[in-house]
């Protein structure tokens, strides 16, 4: 196999435009850097195909040159899956201008896009339909369908409408062979073999690029109540959560920021703190229904320390606190990011035992914890520490499988995570994914060094 000099580059020109082949340092720059910093590369070119032909082409290219591709569409991936390794033998395809936006389907509540439409634009053409996306994220504004559905994204309503696994019908992708699939028809029932678009979807760009998806639409109520309540503890917080699933229906969302979470994006954001002194966990739930929302809620949350908001803005406000949770610690540092996910039940003596652990391993660290309480999933993030120094990784992650939990709760696991992969999946799992990514991807192109060992 040549590996083409940059002269031969200019062959892809012919693919998807002089324009859209960029190779000055200046301009891949930005291609090459993750969102947090910690994860950067080199490739040869960024590439911007603009059809799903296109696509294939370059794919097809790549292969027969040997080189990675490396999808990426708004680069808010949090494990370095995004961006290309360090041996530049690679070319990043973005895949913003696959802006295919079809018709709402309000009969069937589903809706085709492209993969390079942004969650917010999404939201927002769905609006007025009387339907709504199910899925949402503090990244809305950047983060795309095909990222969200190769990361199989989780989010604030994962309680409510499930991750995007829930909310893909179907798919369109280029295999890593350059073969096209596609099944976008949406059908309810359809048994008619294997699930690619199941399979498509977290396999973080390992065996195909998206290009297009067909997505379930969910009801839009029109109320919704968010309250803000100081809690004690973790455990309290447990509680306190089991009580508001097992009575409370229409629950969206059931969010937390721990220990100094609150300080950090007050500092920040120049905001009032909400409480007259930051509470060990400030519990966020959310509420959609239509009129009033049900006794239960405020019987639970019967408090007067508790702040309430129902209309948008109030609600925004109270969000806030919880949603800029990510970049206040990015104004600390550079950070390592651990998504994890444990059982319900041990939530509460993982998250007491994590920050002591981590300081006895990497003393200078600083350790920050918030998360998606409802669904077990807790972002244990770590500042102070080199960015290179894996000490931070290893005893979150041997803690959280000593728990019983999972080392990715929905970021994935990218390049950050590769080598603990081993520990949740058994040898028999790794094996059946590589044979699935053989049958897929057999020239290996597929964004190499990312998810399955031993690719480097
Ligand atoms: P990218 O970062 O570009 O790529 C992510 C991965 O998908 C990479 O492995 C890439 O190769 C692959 N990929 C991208 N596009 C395609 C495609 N079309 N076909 C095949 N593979 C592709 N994540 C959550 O799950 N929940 C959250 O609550 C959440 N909140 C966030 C808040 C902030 C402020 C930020 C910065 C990030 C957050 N994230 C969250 C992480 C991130 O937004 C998600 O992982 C999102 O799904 C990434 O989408 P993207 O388009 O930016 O993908
Ligand atoms: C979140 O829940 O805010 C995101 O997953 C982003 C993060 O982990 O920083
Ligand atoms: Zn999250």
């Amino acid at each position: 196999v040549a590996s083409p000099q940059l002269a031969d580059l200019a062959a892809l020109t012919e693919v998807v435009g002089a324009d859209h082949v960029l190779v000055d340092d200046d301009v891949r720059a930005g291609y090459e850097v993750d969102w947090t910093g910690r994860f950067r590369g080199r490739c040869r070119a960024v590439v911007r195909p603009g059809s799903t032909a296109e696509v294939a082409a370059v794919v097809r290219w790549c292969g027969a040159h040997g080189l990675a591709v490396v999808p990426q569409g708004g680069n808010t991936g949090l494990v370095g899956g995004s961006v290309p390794g360090p041996d530049g033998d690679g070319v990043v395809v973005s895949l913003h201008r696959l802006q295919r936006f079809d018709p709402v389907d309000e009969v069937a509540a589903q809706v085709t896009v492209g993969a390079g439409v942004t969650l917010a634009a999404l939201h927002e053409r769905v609006r007025g339909s009387g339907w709504a996306f199910g899925v949402d994220l503090a990244a809305r504004d950047s983060a795309t369908i095909g990222g969200m559905i190769a990361t199989n994204a989780g989010g604030i309503r994962v309680l409510r409408h499930g991750a995007m696994r829930a909310q893909v019908l179907g798919v369109e992708a280029v295999l890593g062979d350059g073969s096209v699939v596609s099944h976008l028809g949406g059908l309810v029932k359809d048994n008619t073999g294997y699930d690619l678009a199941g399979l498509l979807t977290g396999s973080e760009g390992t065996l195909g690029v998206v290009t297009a998806a067909r997505l379930r639409l969910v009801p839009d109520p029109p109320d919704r109540v968010v309250v803000l309540a100081p809690l004690p503890s973790v455990a309290a917080a447990m509680a306190l959560c089991a009580r508001l699933r097992a009575r409370v229906p229409g629950l969206e969302a059931l969010e937390a920021v721990l220990g100094d979470g609150l300080a950090l994006v007050c500092d920040h954001l120049g905001l009032a703190h909400p409480f007259p002194a930051d509470p060990p966990v400030a519990l966020l739930a959310e509420w959609a229904g239509e009129g009033d929302p049900p006794d239960a809620l405020v019987e639970i949350f019967g408090s007067d320390d508790v702040l309430v908001a129902a209309d948008g803005a109030g609600r925004e406000r109270l969000w806030r606190y919880r949603e800029a949770m990510t970049e206040s610690i990015s104004a600390v540092g550079v950070p390592h990011k651990l998504d994890v996910t444990l059982p319900l039940g041990s939530v509460a003596e993982f998250a007491d035992a994590v920050v002591g652990a981590v300081q006895a391993a990497v003393p200078p660290a600083a350790v920050h914890l918030f998360g998606h309480l409802g669904d077990g999933n807790l972002h244990v993030n770590v500042t102070g520490v080199d960015p290179d120094d894996e000490r931070v990784d290893d005893v979150v992650l041997r803690l959280v499988a000593d728990h019983g939990g999972s080392i990715s709760a929905e970021h994935g696991i990218g390049r950050a995570k590769v080598p603990w992969l081993g520990l949740v999946r058994s040898d028999s799992e790794i094996a059946a994914f590589a044979a699935i990514k053989a049958a897929l991807d057999p020239n290996g192109v597929m964004n190499p060094g990312v998810l399955l060992p031993g690719e480097g």
